[in-house]
C-alpha cells in the first residue's frame, strides 16, 4: 500500500476516535497485521515444511491483539514472567506458548506448566531448570550465538544471547545425555536485518554446530529481525531497501535442506508483523518561530510515546489536510526535553493549533517503551477490523500518583 492508501485506511478510524477521546492516543488496527502475514506467504512457498509465526509478546504488549491472534489460533513467544503470565491470563495453552530470553532461571521455576515450549540461553538456565523441564516434559531448545550478531552500537563487541558453537556442542550433548526434549534450534539476530545472506549464514553456522553435536533439530526458529516496509532511518534509508523477502523465502527453502529431519520453520518477527498496525496521534497545541524554523508543541512526542523517533524516520501526515507552501517544521512533544522531537522536515505552514499530526508505523516498540515523563500514558484505540474500542483509557492522576506508597 502506498501513502496514500494507507492514509485512507486511517483516516476514517482516527476520525472515529477523535469522537471517543481527546489526544494524544493509538490507534491499532488487526487489518494490516493479516497483510503483514500474506505478506509473509512470499517467504513460505518455498519451503517444503509448514512455517509457524510466533507471535513477538514484548514488541507490542496489547491485549486485544493477544486475544485477536489467539482467535487466529497463532502461538506466543514471551521473554520475561509478565508476559508468560499475560499469555496464560488470555487463554493461551502450553502448546501456543514460546519462553524464550535470557536469565529464565529467575522466574520460570515458579511455573509448573507441562509440555512447555522453552528455548535455554544459557548454562546457567540449564543447570537449574532441567530437572523441572524433565519432570514437566519441557519440549526444549537452545538459542545459538552466531558470528553475525555483534552489539549494534558497538559492532567490535558480541551480544549477550545464547550459547557459542563450543558452549551449544557441550550442552545439547549433556541435554540428549539426561534424556531431554530437545527439539529446536533457534536463533535471534538482532532488529532490521539488512539482508537473507546474514540469515543464510548464520542458519549454515548452526547447522554445522547441529552436525558437531549430533543433533537433528525438530524445528529452526529463526527469530524475528525482519525489517518492515514504510519505515526509514533518521538518515532517510529505507531498513527494508535492501530486503527482498522472495529472497528469504528462496534461501529459507535451501536452508531447510542442511537439516534433515525438521518438520517446521518458525519466524518470531515483530517489527515486521506489527509496525504497520498503528498510529499515534496528537495535537498540536502551541506554534512558534525562530531562526526560519517552524515549530510545532504537540501533546504526544517522542519523550512519552515514541522513543524510536531517536533513530527512526516514520510518515507523518495532517488532519484536516494541509496543502500550500511548505516550510522546516519541527514536531515537539509537551514535555521540558529539547530531546522531545517526533520529527524535523517539511510540513505545511498552514498547520496550525488544534490539527492533528498522524505518525504512523506506530505499532511496534511504541507501547513498551511508552514512558509517564511528567504527564500519564496515553489511551489506545483497537479497531478489530470491523470495529473500533477503546483498549485502554489515558492515565488519570490518580493512577500515576496514587502508585506511590
Ligand atoms: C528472541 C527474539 N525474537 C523476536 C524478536 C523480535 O524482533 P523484531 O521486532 O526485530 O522482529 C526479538 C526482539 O528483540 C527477540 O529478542
Amino acid at each position: 500500500m502506498n501513502l496514500n492508501q494507507r492514509r485512507r485506511f486511517w483516516e476514517p478510524l482516527i476520525d472515529e476516535g477523535l469522537q471517543k477521546i481527546p489526544t494524544p492516543f493509538y490507534v491499532f488496527s488487526s487489518h494490516p497485521i493479516e497483510q503483514a502475514l500474506a505478506d509473509l506467504k512470499a517467504v513460505e512457498t518455498n519451503l517444503g515444511i509448514p512455517a509457524r509465526h510466533w507471535l513477538s509478546f514484548k514488541t507490542q504488549p496489547l491485549r486485544p491483539l493477544l486475544g485477536w491472534w489467539r482467535h487466529r489460533g497463532g502461538g506466543v513467544e514471551v521473554v520475561s514472567e509478565f508476559e508468560f503470565r499475560a499469555a496464560l491470563a488470555e487463554g493461551f495453552v502450553a502448546e501456543q506458548i514460546l519462553v524464550n530470553g535470557p536469565a529464565k532461571h529467575r522466574w520460570l521455576h515458579r511455573h509448573e506448566v507441562r509440555n512447555l515450549r522453552v528455548n535455554f540461553d544459557s548454562a546457567a538456565e540449564v543447570r537449574e531448570l532441567l530437572p523441572m523441564a524433565l519432570k514437566l516434559d519441557w519440549r526444549l531448545g537452545i538459542r545459538f550465538f552466531t558470528s553475525e550478531e555483534f552489539d549494534p552500537e558497538a559492532p567490535d563487541w558480541p551480544t549477550q544471547f545464547g550459547f557459542a558453537p563450543d558452549e551449544a556442542i557441550d550442552i545439547l550433548k549433556s541435554l540428549q545425555r539426561a534424556g531431554a526434549r530437545v527439539e529446536t534450534a533457534h536463533f535471534h539476530l538482532r532488529t532490521n536485518v539488512a539482508s537473507p545472506e546474514i540469515y543464510h549464514r548464520a542458519i549454515q553456522e548452526i547447522a554445522e554446530t547441529c552436525r558437531k553435536a549430533g543433533f537433528t533439530p525438530k524445528f529452526l526458529d529463526c527469530g524475528g529481525g525482519l525489517p518492515p516496509p514504510d519505515v526509514r532511518s533518521r538518515s532517510g534509508k529505507a531498513y527494508d531497501a535492501e530486503f527482498n523477502l522472495e529472497k528469504f523465502g528462496k534461501m529459507l527453502g535451501l536452508a531447510v535442506s542442511e537439516f534433515p529431519y525438521l518438520e517446521e520453520l518458525w519466524l518470531e518477527n515483530g517489527r515486521f508483523i506489527s509496525a504497520r498496525s498503528g498510529v499515534l496521534v496528537v495535537r498540536v497545541l502551541d506554534v512558534k518561530e525562530r531562526r526560519g524554523l517552524r515549530q510545532l508543541v504537540c501533546d504526544g512526542g517522542r519523550t512519552m510515546n515514541a522513543l524510536i523517533s531517536t533513530w527512526e524516520a516514520h510518515e507523518l501526515f495532517v488532519m484536516p489536510r494541509r496543502a500550500g507552501k511548505q516550510c522546516l517544521t519541527t514536531v515537539y512533544g509537551p514535555t521540558c526535553m529539547a530531546f522531545d522531537q517526533l520529527t524535523r522536515r517539511s510540513l505545511p505552514r498552514s498547520i496550525e493549533p488544534g490539527d492533528h499530526l498522524v505518525w504512523m508505523d506506530a505499532g511496534a516498540y511504541h507501547l513498551p517503551w511508552e514512558t509517564r515523563f511528567s504527564h500519564g500514558l496515553a489511551a489506545v484505540l483497537w479497531h478489530d477490523g470491523n470495529h473500533i474500542s477503546i483498549a485502554r483509557e489515558a492515565e488519570q492522576f490518580d493512577q500515576w500518583w496514587g502508585q506511590w506508597k
